[in-house]
């Protein structure tokens, strides 16, 4: 079903207003739930999304949430699902401690985006690829952003970038890109 409005839960400001400004291309107007999502343990973002949807109350409206988190190729895809747990515990300085001297500082971020309409649910991801810096840069962003350069930028990291810049090639821009696009080619 063709939706020009949907509603996104989630407890965090840069990631609404991110995935709004996506949708707003695609003339969908995004709204917002204040939830925290409840959150199972899984290595896969879609299993953890689908999931956090299904256990919010269906009103009928058609409500999306987003999974994200970043995976070093070195530290054999970690902190991956354990993303927001790790930054409150090690924070990106912890994160450079454990990237001392590494040669190897690939990572890519993963989003996976889920929406529920009536009792169907469709998921979307999307990814960026990258490396890790060598110290903390910028303050723009959140989260990793500063410590993350991606592969397809002027070697900034997200954190260095405007909103703007990081919703050209970021994981979550193209993961909702996807769900916008989708909604533009439902009846
Ligand atoms: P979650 O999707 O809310 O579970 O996010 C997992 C963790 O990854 C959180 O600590 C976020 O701050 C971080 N994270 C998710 N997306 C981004 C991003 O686009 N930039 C930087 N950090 C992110």
């Amino acid at each position: 079903m063709r939706e020009s409005k949907i509603w996104m839960a989630t407890s965090s400001d840069d990631k609404y207003t991110e995935a709004r400004d996506i949708l707003t291309e695609f003339g969908v107007e995004l709204e917002r739930i204040d939830v925290e999502k409840i959150e199972v343990q899984a290595d896969d973002p879609v299993e953890i999304v689908v999931y956090s949807l299904r256990q919010m109350e269906d009103d009928g409206r058609a409500v999306v949430m987003e999974d994200a988190g970043i995976f070093i190729e070195h530290l054999g895809g970690f902190p991956g699902p354990y993303s927001s747990y790790v930054l409150g515990r090690l924070g990106n300085p912890g994160i450079l401690k454990l990237m001392e001297d590494v040669e190897d500082r690939s990572a890519h971020y993963q989003s996976a985006v889920a929406i529920r309409s009536g009792n169907e649910i469709s998921s979307f991801r999307g990814y960026v690829r990258g490396t890790i810096a060598s110290s903390v840069k910028g303050t723009g962003g959140f989260g990793y952003d500063p410590i993350f350069i991606p592969d397809e930028g002027d070697g900034r990291t997200f954190g260095e970038m405007t909103e703007e810049e990081k919703n050209v090639i970021s994981h979550r821009a193209r993961a909702f890109r996807k769900l916008g696009e989708w909604l533009a080619s439902s009846p």
